[in-house]
């Protein structure tokens, strides 16, 4: 499976976490979408990045972490195809991929620790989607 991540200066140590705690599973495939340090950077390049990447079909799910979160979801979700939730405990993250099908997740890196994160990470690539009554629901979103 294929993972692409992304974040901003924000999000940058939690990304980081992130890429290290994936690749160390040793069976997902990690691409990092940046940024690459802690420099002052504009989110939306990098929401647009990782949103073109799984909209595209190149990832199956994709990360992004900003400070809130608030910024990476808004533009993540102007692309056709994704369905970015934005999650900081472990109850939407399951309910994001059961009933919505989300394929981005997205979290605030100013807001949550990185132990929560690193389970929400592993929680949301491990939980299908149910399918049934909620597949006429997500083809209404386009
Ligand atoms: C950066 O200061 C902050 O605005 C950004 O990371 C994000 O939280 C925006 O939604």
């Amino acid at each position: 499976m294929r993972v692409v991540l992304g974040s901003d200066h924000a999000g940058f140590d939690l990304k980081e976490a992130c890429r290290v705690h994936l690749l160390g599973q040793g069976k997902i495939e990690v691409k990092d979408a940046g940024v690459f340090n802690r420099d002052s950077a504009d989110y939306p390049p990098i929401a647009h990045e990782v949103s073109r990447a799984v909209s595209e079909g190149e990832a199956r799910f994709g990360i992004l972490i900003c400070g809130t979160g608030l910024g990476m979801s808004m533009v993540a979700n102007r692309h056709r195809g994704v369905r970015a939730a934005l999650c900081h405990e472990l109850f939407t993250t399951r309910m994001s991929r059961l009933h919505n099908d989300a394929n981005v997740l997205v979290m605030g890196g100013r807001v949550i620790g990185v132990g929560l994160a690193l389970e929400m990470v592993d929680l949301f690539l491990a939980t299908p989607f149910e399918g049934g009554r909620h597949t006429k629901r997500i083809a209404q979103f386009e």
